[in-house]
């Protein structure tokens, strides 16, 4: 694993009127990571992907991508720099083609026309290499499911060159099937040299692609674990009880 990092967040909090969803966290990740980050309902790890994405800037504190000092006022800051958030519901528009989809804001042009021709074709060879088959690049994204969608927009994510991916709950709404699907899908992006960071529910799916967890609770960043060092349930049992020191303690005996 490389010891670059291509995010570094410092002491970031968020404060949403009386609620303070995320308080003063430190967060990195590496290049070529896949970082998992976990905890309960309400924990603040959605706050902190949107933080990354662009969605809302923090209260306070700063963040560097690539080394650079960074500070998004909207998501094409964002991935302007090469960080692409991947939903499964909101980020595709279901009355467009795939290939309207994929090109989306960033549509190439000819002669001040859309080059319908050059997207069906590079869209179909971006996905294509994912290993993800479409029938149509003309067809409404509406009839893809949910692991075809995601797939879709990771593909995209990599045509436009994205340096860092962020996930929240990919796998939440798929079948057993389709969820191995993703999964295997996130995990190859460390081939291609890209990062990710995963947030889900399902310990399990998180484990099985993840080479790092940072888990929050109640917006505190209670522990940080590299994967060969825990199993599942040491992870389930600090998010249980809200603490990392038994995990710690016995570590260090
Ligand atoms: N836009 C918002 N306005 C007000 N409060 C918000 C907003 N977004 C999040 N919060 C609050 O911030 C806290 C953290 O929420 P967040 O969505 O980040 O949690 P989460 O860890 O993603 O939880 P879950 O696992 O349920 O998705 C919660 O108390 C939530 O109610
Ligand atoms: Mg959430």
């Amino acid at each position: 694993m490389s010891l670059e990092k291509i995010l570094r967040m410092v002491n970031i909090t968020k404060q949403f009127g009386n609620v303070q969803a995320l308080k003063g966290v430190d967060f990195d990740v590496g290049e070529n990571e896949v970082v998992g980050l976990l905890g309960d309902n309400g924990a603040g790890k959605s706050t902190l992907v949107k933080i990354i994405a662009g969605f809302h800037p923090p209260t306070t504190g700063e963040f560097y991508f690539a080394g650079e000092k960074v500070r998004f006022l909207s998501p094409q800051n964002a991935r302007k720099v090469g960080i692409e958030a991947v939903y499964q519901e909101s980020a595709l528009v279901d009355l467009m083609s795939i290939s309207r989809n994929f090109f989306l804001g960033r549509e190439p042009t000819k002669f001040g026309y859309l080059d319908e021709k050059r997207m069906d074709e590079e869209c179909v060879k971006a996905v294509t290499t994912i290993g993800v088959r479409v029938r149509s690049p003309r067809e409404k994204v509406s009839v893809l499911s949910g692991g075809e969608r995601q797939s879709i927009c990771i593909g995209r994510a990599l045509y436009f060159q994205a340096k860092l991916l962020l996930f929240d709950e990919p796998t939440a709404a798929l079948s057993v099937k389709e969820s191995e699907y993703v999964l295997k899908r996130i995990k190859s992006l460390k081939e291609k040299g890209v990062s990710a960071v995963v947030v889900a529910h399902n310990i399990y799916h998180v484990y099985s692609i993840a080479d790092r967890f940072v888990i929050l609770d109640r917006g505190i960043k209670i522990g940080e674990f590299l994967r060969e060092d825990v199993t599942v349930e040491d992870i389930m049992q600090v998010i249980r009880t809200g603490s990392a020191e038994a995990l710690e303690k016995r570590k260090s005996d």
